[in-house]
C-alpha cells in the first residue's frame, strides 16, 4: 500500500500555492492524496488538484481519529493554527494508531513561522542560527519568550516533535518566513506580513520603523516556499528518509534581508500611489505606534511583533538535505516591492480586519477570537477577567489570527 496523504489549509496562501504546484512536481507514486476542506466550494476547488476534499473538524479529537484512520493516511502536511498544539496532538495520536494498524512508516509535517527563530521568541540573534544546528531542539527548549503568544507556538514545536517521538510518528517543523509574491492557490493569494507594513503605513501615512539598528529577517518568494514543501514531500514518498524529529526543523528562506530595506522598497511603491506622504522611513515613537496599531487592529504593544524584530534563522537543511535550490535571491523581494504593494492595494478589505485580509470572492467576516481579544487586553496591561478561553475553535471559524502573529 503506498501513502495517503492530506494536507491542510489548501484555502490558504501557502497551502493553495502548493496544491497549485502539486501535479507538475511529478512526485513518487502514492495512493490518495485529500485535503481538509471546510465548506462546499473548497471541496469543489481541491477536486482540480486531484485532491479528493475532507471536511471535518481539525479541532475535534474524535473527527479527526476518524479521518485519518478511516483513510489510512499516512502523510500529514499541516499548514493551519501553528500557535495551539491541540490540532496537532489529534493527527499523531491518530497516526499512531494507523501505523500500528498497517505497519507503516508514518509522517507529519507542522508549519511554525521564522517568528518563532527570533528575538520575539526568545530565540538567540548574535549569530546566524542554522536550521540544521544540532542543538536547535535544546535552544528552542531554553527559549524564553517575552510575549505568551509567542511562548506558546515556541512550546508547540517542542510538543509536536516529543510527542511525535513518543508516538512513533516521524515530525517535520517547516518554518516559512517572510513569504512574498502572489499566491497561486483558489483562494487567499495574499501573505500576511507585507500587508500588516502597508496597512500600518496607511494608517498613519508614513513609513516608520519599529527597531533600532538594522535588524534583518529571512524572506522567501512564495514559490521557493512551496518547492521546499514538495522537495520535503518528495524524500518522503521516495522513501529516502529526510531528517525529522529533533533534526526535522526545515526554513524555506533564499536569505535574509534588512527591514529598513524592505520598509524603502515598498515606502517608495507607496509614496508613487500617494498613499504614504514620501518614501522617507522615520523611526516610531510611543504615539506613532498607538496609531499604527489602530491602522493594524492590534493594540500598540504588538506592533513590532507584526512588522519587524531581529532573525537570525539560516536555512541550510533543504539545500543540502532535499536539493532545494531557491529560484528567487533575498533581494528579489525589494525588486518585487512594487507589485507587491500593487497587488495587496488591488486585493485590500481593511475593515475586515488586519488578520483577515483575503482575495475571497465575496469578503468573508473573520474577527479575533475570545482568546486573542484576552491576549489583547493582558498586553494592552488591563486585567484579564479570567484565564484565556481553551481553543476548542469550531469548524466555521477562521485562526487567522494566530496565522498573522506566528508568521
Ligand atoms: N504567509 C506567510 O508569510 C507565513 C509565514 C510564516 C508562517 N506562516 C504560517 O503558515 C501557515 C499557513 O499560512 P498562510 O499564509 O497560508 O495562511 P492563510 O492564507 O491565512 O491560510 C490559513 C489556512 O488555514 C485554514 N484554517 C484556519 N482556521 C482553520 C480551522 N479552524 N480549521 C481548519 N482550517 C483552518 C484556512 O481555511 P479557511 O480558508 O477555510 O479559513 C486557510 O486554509 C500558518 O500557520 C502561518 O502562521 C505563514
Amino acid at each position: 500500500m503506498s501513502h495517503n496523504i492530506l494536507i491542510t489549509g489548501g484555502s490558504g496562501y501557502l497551502g493553495g500555492s502548493l496544491l497549485a504546484r502539486w501535479n507538475e512536481a511529478k512526485l513518487p507514486a502514492y495512493n490518495k492524496l485529500f485535503a481538509l476542506v471546510r465548506t462546499p466550494k473548497q471541496a469543489e476547488a481541491v477536486k482540480q488538484y486531484g485532491a479528493e476534499p475532507l471536511a471535518f473538524n481539525a479541532f475535534d479529537e474524535a473527527e479527526v481519529r476518524t479521518a485519518v484512520i478511516d483513510n489510512n493516511i499516512t502523510v500529514v502536511y499541516h499548514l493551519i493554527a501553528p500557535r495551539s498544539h491541540e490540532s496537532q496532538s489529534y493527527f499523531i495520536k491518530a497516526m499512531a494508531e494507523v501505523k500500528k494498524q498497517t505497519g507503516r512508516d508514518v509522517y507529519f509535517l507542522h508549519t511554525t513561522g521564522a517568528k518563532i527563530f527570533s528575538s520575539h521568541a526568545g530565540a538567540p540573534t548574535d549569530k546566524p542560527l542554522l536550521d540544521n544546528d544540532p542543538k536547535l531542539y535544546e535552544i528552542q527548549k531554553a527559549q524564553q519568550a517575552p510575549l505568551q503568544p509567542m511562548q506558546e507556538a515556541v512550546d508547540t514545536n517542542n510538543f509536536v516533535i516529543d510527542e511525535a517521538e513518543k508516538y512513533g510518528v516521524r515530525s517535520y517543523v517547516f518554518a516559512p518566513c517572510i513569504v512574498y509574491g502572489e499566491g497561486e492557490g483558489f483562494s487567499n493569494r495574499i501573505s500576511i506580513q507585507t500587508v500588516a507594513i502597508v496597512r500600518a503605513a496607511e494608517a498613519v501615512k508614513r513609513m516608520y520603523r519599529v527597531d533600532t539598528g538594522r535588524p534583518t529577517w529571512p524572506v522567501c518568494h512564495v514559490r521557493d516556499n512551496t518547492n521546499m514543501y514538495l522537495e520535503l514531500m518528495r524524500k518522503i514518498l521516495a522513501g529516502e528518509n529526510p531528517s525529522y524529529g529533533q533534526n526535522g526543523y526545515y526554513l524555506a528562506a533564499s536569505g535574509s534581508v534588512a527591514w529598513d530595506d524592505l520598509y524603502a522598497a515598498m515606502g517608495a511603491a507607496l509614496a508613487k500611489r500617494d498613499v504614504v506622504a514620501d518614501s522617507a522611513i522615520t523611526t516610531a515613537n510611543e504615539q506613532d505606534l498607538e496609531a499604527m496599531a489602530k491602522g493594524l487592529g492590534c493594540p500598540a504593544g504588538l506592533v513590532p511583533l507584526m512588522m519587524g524584530g531581529t532573525c537570525t534563522f539560516t536555512a541550510d537543511r533543504g539545500s543540502k538535505e532535499l536539493g532545494w535550490k531557491p529560484l528567487y535571491k533575498p533581494e528579489h523581494i525589494l525588486e518585487y516591492a512594487d507589485a507587491e504593494v500593487d497587488f495587496i492595494l488591488r486585493n485590500k478589505n481593511w475593515q475586515i480586519g488586519l488578520l483577515a485580509l483575503t482575495t475571497y470572492p465575496a469578503p468573508t467576516l473573520h474577527t479575533f477570537t475570545p482568546q486573542l481579544a484576552w491576549y489583547f487586553q493582558a498586553e494592552a496591561g488591563a486585567p484579564p477577567p479570567s484565564p484565556p478561553p481553551p481553543r476548542g475553535l469550531s469548524l466555521g471559524k477562521r485562526d487567522s489570527e494566530t496565522t498573522a502573529l506566528v508568521a
